[in-house]
């Protein structure tokens, strides 16, 4: 990325690194609608389409791609590198099922309710109103009756104290040069101003970028901090922004929003209880100091007829193994405790792979089926089980499990492989320890169903 070369103030340059965000994938989109009572946009392993609106170098639909051979992907960017290196890495992968396009939102006229979901992750906080407009028009036209778009953006108010250290960034960093390097001489900058008494810039900010920049890949920086468009979001304008396109808000995807009663305490949910959905949320987001949300919309979503049968039926796997897994967690509200029988006996039963919360349920140790849906969603919550698929072949799998290993090698920050069950996340330390052939990593796959 070097110079000022942009897309309506969206920089051209360096790449994006390569990105998995699990909250994206069918299996968890469906199973957030499923817990909030909804219909998914299709049955498990039915044929769909889903189409990426921004989708970087695209290796996360191409994970996805493997995951589901039945389904037909379409990644949009406007930065021809990546949609160079997503075509390579799909044709190398020997991926049929999955098409890339470089094009801008601007000039985008979609296929008319031809897509079951739309998403975007990283993109319309990022890009200047008119395109989000255009994200948000493409959104509206492109998904079917009963499908989901998903957005993943930074949202206010969390971002309320790093607004000010972005914006004095980007000041700093606009003359001509490498981005990271443009980015890195900003940061050392806005740290010595805000050490020397600044009132709205705290040296904890920079300090805490800092920390991040240790651990984060260099190409993320630049499309965070310099972008003249960068603008956190209120989740009632983004559902504004869809309403306009025919849109209803649906919940967010979150796992840490699955359940208010998980997430605010009894007397902030009882004195927003009367309040309109919108303000609701955005006194949720105030509540929790919301920064980063992942919205779903649609048309005509119809509510679940028999919302217990299908999340009895649906397809969880288990990151943790019971007899270690830890059964609190905490939350903004405080801490939320589930060290029951039900929880036990849902990874008990998923200890030998995945499976459904039925299955668990028929073995008479989890209590009824009120307690098994309630265990699930603090497991869930706690990230020690997650939506899985019912069993499918994906032949493609192995070599982009390999090309993920490989990535992960070579530095990224990936987590996830491919198996029957569907893309399952997982820490990318024991990706390469499983393809190092280590027996406590590769019972982690197992468990998963993926070895
Ligand atoms: C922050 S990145 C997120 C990439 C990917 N979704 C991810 O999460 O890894 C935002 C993406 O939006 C793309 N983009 C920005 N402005 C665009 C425009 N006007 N039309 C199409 N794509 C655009 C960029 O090229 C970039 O790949």
């Amino acid at each position: 990325m070097t110079g000022r070369a942009s897309i309506d103030g969206y920089l051209l340059g360096e790449p994006y690194p390569s990105n998995f965000h699990r909250e994206f994938s069918p299996a968890w989109i469906d199973a957030v609608l499923r817990c909030r009572g909804l219909v998914p946009p299709r049955a498990p392993r039915a044929v769909f389409r889903l189409l990426d609106l921004g989708c970087g170098d695209g290796f996360g639909l191409i994970v996805l791609a493997a995951a589901y051979p039945e389904a037909e992907f379409v990644g949009v960017d406007a930065l021809e590198a990546h949609i160079q290196s997503a075509a390579d890495t799909a044709a190398r992968l020997g991926l049929a099922n999955i098409r890339f396009r470089c094009e801008r939102f601007a000039d985008i006229a979609p296929e008319a309710s031809a897509f079951d979901y739309v998403t975007g992750q990283g993109v319309i906080a990022w890009i200047s109103p008119d395109n989000r407009r255009h994200v948000f028009r493409i959104a509206g036209e492109a998904l079917k009756p009963g499908g989901i778009a998903c957005f993943g953006y930074n949202a206010m108010p969390g971002w309320k104290d790093v607004i000010p250290l972005q914006r004095l960034i980007r000041e700093l960093a606009g003359g001509e040069g490498p981005a990271w390097q443009r980015f890195r001489s900003a940061l050392a900058q806005c740290r010595s101003i805000a050490e020397a008494g600044a009132a709205s810039l705290h040296p904890e900010w920079p300090e805490w970028l800092e920390k991040q920049v240790e651990t984060l890949p260099q190409a993320y920086f630049p499309h965070e901090y310099l972008n003249d468009n960068w603008s956190p979001l209120w989740s009632a304008d983004v559902r504004d922004g869809m309403a306009a396109y025919g849109c209803a808000y649906f919940g967010n995807a979150r796992r840490d929003r699955l359940r208010e009663d998980f997430c605010l305490t009894t007397a902030q949910r009882a004195r927003i209880a009367a309040l309109a959905e919108a303000p609701r949320e955005t006194a949720a987001d105030l509540f929790v100091n919301a920064s980063f949300r992942i919205d779903m919309f649609g048309r005509d979503v119809p509510p679940a007829p028999e919302p217990l049968d299908a999340r009895l039926d649906s397809w969880w796997a288990a990151t943790a193994d019971e007899a270690e897994a830890d059964y609190t967690l905490q939350t903004p509200a405080g801490t939320l405790r589930f060290d029951n029988a039900a929880a036990h006996a849902i990874l008990h039963g998923l200890a030998r792979g995945p499976n459904t919360l039925r299955s668990i349920h028929a073995t008479g140790a989890a209590g009824t089926a009120a307690d098994v849906l309630n265990a699930s969603d603090a497991l869930f919550a706690g990230g020690h089980i997650i939506p899985a698929e019912p069993a499918a072949g994906t032949p493609r799998a192995a070599p982009v499990n390999a090309e993920i290993a490989a990535r992960i090698g070579a530095g990224a920050h990936l987590g996830v492989q491919v198996g029957p069950h569907g893309a399952l996340a997982l820490p990318s330390a024991t990706v390469t320890a499983a393809h190092d052939g280590d027996d406590q990593a590769r019972a982690v796959l197992a468990r998963l169903g993926i070895l």
